[in-house]
C-alpha cells in the first residue's frame, strides 16, 4: 500500500509528476464543471485530532471534485475523549470501507505508526514538528506557477523553524527540485540539527530578505512552545517582523508567501500580506489541484 507520509521519502521525479497531474486538474476545476469520475468507487476519512481549516476544507473539495464518496472525523467531538486509541480509532473507521486515511495528528511519527498498523493509503496531513507534505508540494507548485521553475531560486524561510513542520517538509522539497534554501529566524527558533539540513542560515531579516527570490514567512507557533521562549510576539514583530517598508529598501522584487494562518502585524504586516507582492491565496488555491494530485496517484497504484 502506497502512503505519502513525508517529502523525505520521495524523489524529485515523484514530485514533478504530482505537479504535472495537479496542471491537469488545475485546468479541470477552473471548468463551470469542477468535477472528475476518478475516484467514484474510493472512500476517503479526513481524520483530524488538531485544528484546521486550509488544509481540511482543501482535502474535502478535493475528493469531492474528484467524485471519492468522504467521511470527516475530528478528534474534539469523538470517542476519542472516551479513551479510545489512534489504531482502533481507524481500524474501526477502515471495517466501514474506507480506502483511504487523511490524518492531522499533533505527534510527530504519527502517520507513520498508523501506516505499520492499517490497511490503507495514509496522507500525512500535519504529523506536530515534522512533516506537512502536501503544504510544501503546494508551496513549491506556487513557486514553480509564479517564476516558472523551482531549480535555482533562492528562497528564504523567516520565523519559527524550530515548530515548523511546514519548514522541514518546504527544505526536503525546494532542496530536491534544486533551489537554494535559507532558514532566518532567532536562535531560540532554529533546531539544533539545522547544520545538517544543507541550508544557509541568517538571523538578520532585511539580510534574507535582499539574498531571496520568495520569502515564506511562518507564524511563531505558541501552541507548540513546552517552554516560554525568547522573543515574545511583540519582540518578535519588532526585530524579524516583515513589512512594506523594508520591500521598498530592496533592490528587487520578491514573492511573498505564508502557509496561513497569519497573525497579522507580528510576523506579517496587512501592508504585503494583501499586496500585489504576496501568492498567499494563490497557494492556497493549488491546494486543491495538489492534493487532488496526491490522491489521485495513490489511489492509481492501490
Ligand atoms: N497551512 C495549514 O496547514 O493551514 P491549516 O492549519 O488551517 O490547515
Amino acid at each position: 500500500t502506497k502512503h505519502l507520509l513525508g517529502i523525505k521519502d520521495i524523489t524529485a521525479d515523484d514530485i514533478n509528476l504530482i505537479f504535472e497531474t495537479a496542471d491537469n486538474f488545475k485546468e479541470v476545476i477552473n471548468r463551470p464543471i469542477k468535477k472528475v469520475p476518478s475516484l467514484r468507487d474510493i472512500t476517503i476519512a479526513n481524520i483530524f485530532f488538531e485544528n484546521s481549516t486550509r488544509t481540511k476544507l482543501s482535502f474535502e473539495l478535493a475528493e469531492k471534485r474528484l467524485s471519492a464518496d468522504v467521511v470527516n472525523f475530528s478528534s474534539s467531538n469523538s470517542s476519542v475523549k472516551k479513551g479510545e486509541t489512534l489504531v482502533d480509532t481507524v481500524n474501526n473507521i477502515l471495517s466501514m470501507k474506507v480506502d483511504m486515511v487523511v490524518m492531522r495528528h499533533s505527534s510527530p511519527g504519527a502517520p507513520h505508526f498508523l501506516s505499520r498498523n492499517i490497511k490503507a493509503n495514509i496522507v500525512n496531513a500535519g504529523d506536530g514538528t515534522h512533516e506537512h507534505p502536501t503544504q510544501a508540494l503546494l508551496d513549491a507548485f506556487s513557486i514553480r506557477e509564479k517564476l516558472g521553475d523551482v531549480a535555482g531560486k533562492k528562497v528564504a524561510i523567516i520565523g519559527d523553524i524550530l515548530h515548523s513542520r511546514v519548514a522541514l517538509s518546504n527544505i526536503f522539497c525546494l532542496q530536491k527540485l534544486g533551489a537554494e534554501v535559507m532558514v532566518c529566524g532567532p536562535t531560540t527558533l532554529l533546531p539544533k540539527y539545522i547544520g545538517s539540513l544543507g541550508v544557509k542560515v541568517e538571523h538578520d531579516v532585511n539580510k534574507a530578505l535582499q539574498w531571496c527570490d520568495v520569502a515564506n514567512i511562518l507564524r511563531i507557533q505558541l501552541e507548540r512552545q513546552q517552554i516560554k521562549y525568547f522573543p515574545s510576539l511583540r519582540e518578535y514583530a519588532l526585530y524579524f517582523g516583515v513589512n512594506k517598508k523594508m520591500l521598498d529598501n530592496l533592490d528587487k522584487e520578491i514573492v511573498i508567501m505564508h502557509p496561513g494562518p497569519i497573525n497579522r502585524g507580528v510576523e506579517l504586516n496587512s501592508d504585503v500580506a494583501d499586496s500585489e507582492h504576496s501568492i498567499i491565496l494563490n497557494q492556497v488555491e493549488n491546494g486543491v489541484a495538489v492534493r487532488m494530485a496526491v490522491l489521485y496517484l495513490l489511489a492509481g497504484v492501490r
